[in-house]
């Protein structure tokens, strides 16, 4: 925590003002200053809202907008990988609703929910713009394409 409550690290104070200056408004960077508090906490907490609207000077509800807006932003603790399924159109067409399922049997979870072991938390998610490798999921930033039910395990392995 800074000398001024604030409980974001100065390193990430200094990288979200760096991205201020690449926008028209302060208000541009919400989005940027979010991504790099996730990276550091892991989620977005009150606190990290908060802290985000001080530097951007901005009100807490236009930072509170952004967070819950995005899928790829977390208003609650998840585990250390999150695992995200798209299901949309093409990857629904290709199997997402069998993916979804064997991913969250294989880790005895529902969708939403995180492993006991706190290391994978599965969403279900909207497009993420790798429609061409369908059926496909992302864990933390990874992009796994042309998913098969039977390959899921030795995916999940390389997280442990
Ligand atoms: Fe799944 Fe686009 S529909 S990545």
């Amino acid at each position: 925590m800074t000398e001024s409550g604030n409980v974001l690290p100065g390193a990430i104070i200094k990288k979200i003002e760096a991205e201020v200056g690449k926008y028209p408004t302060r208000r541009a960077a919400v989005k940027s200053a979010l991504r790099y508090a996730q990276a550091e906490f892991g989620w977005i907490s009150e606190d990290v809202v908060k802290a985000v609207a001080e530097v951007l000077d901005l009100e807490r509800i236009e930072v509170f907008e952004v967070a819950t807006f995005y899928d790829m932003f977390y208003t609650r603790p998840v585990g250390r990988f999150p695992v995200r399924v798209c299901t949309n159109v093409s990857c629904l067409l290709r199997g997402a609703d069998g993916i979804m399922n064997s991913l969250c049997q294989r880790l005895g979870v529902e969708a939403g929910e995180t492993t006991a072991d706190g290391r994978f938390t599965v969403f279900p998610a909207e497009c993420l713009g790798a429609c061409g490798g369908a059926p496909m999921m992302a864990v933390g930033d990874d992009y796994h394409e042309d998913l098969e039910a039977d390959g899921l395990d030795e995916i999940l392995e390389r997280y442990r």
